[in-house]
């Protein structure tokens, strides 16, 4: 990558909550945050002094940059401890950021104690990884048939042809339904978590609520596993760490949530939206079977994790044009490193050549693991492939430029994904058996955890799940 051709100015050596910033989240940027980054590439080089809901932030750009970021570990430290304005007491009163930082987990420790929270959690998703164990087949086959039985939901309420809304009606619940499983919780998680998650995310004026109500449900649920071990990733954490009280393995789930139910419903989402919406690489990714590529592409056009967590200097560093203090907080932002990505090598996206350089899973000792990794590609690729198995006809009902999008500085995520579907001919989605139950489209309902699902379980699922995707409009 060539260097920036700015030169540190004096003006540029002052420090952080000196300098007068632009605020990152406005309408612009929710529209389009692509020009935003642009805009502050072209003002300030490869690290920008940005305002996020009231507070300083130097938000980083560049590709090279952002990987420096997420690499050196002992310059960039996640521990919260380390930002300066935080210890000194300067931010504003219950800034809606801070909610979710506060929680003590694993994404927020260095060093030995993240490596070995790491280590459970690996021992913990080992399981589940991939389909050569009777827990990563029985999950992969629950999500193809929970896929199946929203699609043939969906045909039973609005006909083989008509209008859906993807995100409301087919990914959110499919999200949630597989999270309940892997979760082993013993009633299905609402859509309500869901809305918490994303107010927390999102900086929400009721984050700090929403965040309280989360981690109690994952402290509840912890509770009730350690009481009742199942073959579940709640049993499995604490078979690999017994020491792990209630309250640190609800902190753990709450994370793991957050990834599964909104971070994972996202990537289905921007995927499916990619596809829609004609990318050309991606389509020719997928009509080529290369649904793993399909994802790679469709992360690398719109990642779900826009901008990283925060990252604290744990010295005085130059990075960019800038000299950052130790404690200063930084956002690395793969979104728009992505975007400078695609101008240096845009070979990568006419060809349908791997770009496994997208920073969509991370990068560094923080990455995504490659449990979880293996367990999302293999969710997105489902609920992606499945829509395209049935559907003959898929297409937006509005224009890409007019979908909605979230508000917020982390999720690149839609509020919603209309679309007018047909479906094809030959999908079993169009002969809903009457009396049909909860995993009899071909799926499977796991042996080991089979006692558990009781018909009156199924019913009770799949009558929330109405109320999920209806929403009261047919009083289901
Ligand atoms: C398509 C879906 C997913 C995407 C795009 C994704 C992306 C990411 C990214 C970008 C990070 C690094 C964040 C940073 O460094 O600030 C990360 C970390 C993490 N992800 Fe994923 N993730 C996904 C699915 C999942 C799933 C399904 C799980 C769990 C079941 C999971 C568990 C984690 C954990 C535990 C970390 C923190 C690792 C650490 O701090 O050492 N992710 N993920």
């Amino acid at each position: 990558m060539e260097p920036h051709p700015f030169g540190a100015d004096p003006a540029e050596s002052l420090p952080l909550e000196s300098l007068s910033v632009e605020p990152l989240l406005t309408s612009e940027f929710d529209a389009d945050p692509g020009s935003v980054y642009g805009r502050l590439r072209r003002t300030y080089g490869p690290v920008a002094p940005v305002g996020l809901l009231g507070v300083p932030v130097w938000l980083v750009l560049d590709y090279r940059e952002v990987l420096e970021v997420l690499r050196n570990e002992s310059q960039w430290r996640r521990d919260i401890r380390y930002w300066r304005a935080r210890a000194e007491g300067r931010l504003p009163r219950e800034w809606p950021l801070l909610a979710g930082y506060e929680v003590r987990q694993m994404m927020f420790m260095d060093d030995e104690e993240h490596l070995s929270a790491r280590g459970t959690y690996h021992a913990a998703l080992g399981p589940f990884q991939d389909s050569h164990t009777p827990q990563g087949w029985e999950l992969r086959s629950a999500v193809v048939a929970y896929a199946d039985e929203l699609i043939a939901m969906l045909a039973a309420e609005s006909g083989s042809a008509g209008f859906a809304d993807l995100a409301a009606q087919y990914t959110r619940p499919l999200l949630l339904m597989v999270t309940t499983r892997l979760f082993g919780c013993p009633v299905e998680l609402g859509d309500e978590l869901v809305m918490d998650l994303w107010r927390m995310l999102d900086g929400g004026p009721d984050a700090g609520p929403a965040t309280g109500r989360a981690l109690a449900a994952m402290t509840r649920l912890a509770a009730h596993r350690r009481a009742l071990p199942g073959d579940d990733l709640t049993s499995y954490m604490l078979l690999a760490d017994p020491t792990l009280s209630d309250e640190q393995l609800g902190r753990e789930l709450f994370m793991n949530a957050v990834y599964l139910t909104d971070i994972t419903g996202n990537m289905v989402c921007n995927t499916l939206l990619e596809v829609l919406r004609g990318n050309a690489t991606v389509r020719r990714s997928l009509s080529a079977g290369l649904i793993g590529e399909t994802v790679n592409r469709a992360a690398l056009a719109n990642t779900p994790v826009a901008n990283m967590c925060f990252r604290f200097a744990a010295r005085d560093v130059q990075l960019g044009n800038f000299r950052i203090r130790a404690g200063d907080i930084v956002s690395p932002s793969s979104a728009a490193a992505h975007q400078d990505l695609m101008a240096i090598g845009s070979h990568l996206v006419d060809s349908t050549v791997s770009t496994r350089a997208h920073l969509g899973w991370g990068a560094g000792p923080h990455q995504c693991p490659t449990a979880a990794r293996e367990l999302a590609g293999t969710i997105v690729t489902t609920a992606v492939g499945r829509i395209f198995e049935h559907f003959a006809k898929v297409e937006l009902t509005l224009p890409p430029d007019q979908l909605p999008w979230r508000s917020g500085p982390v999720v690149r995520g839609l509020r919603l994904l209309p679309v007018r579907y047909e479906l094809s001919g030959s999908s079993p989605a169009r002969r809903p058996a009457p009396g049909r139950t909860f995993g009899s489209s071909g799926g499977v309902v796991p042996s080991g955890t089979g006692a558990r699902h009781s018909d009156r379980h199924e019913w009770s699922l799949l009558a929330s799940l109405r109320r999920l995707m209806f929403g009261g409009r047919k009083g289901a």
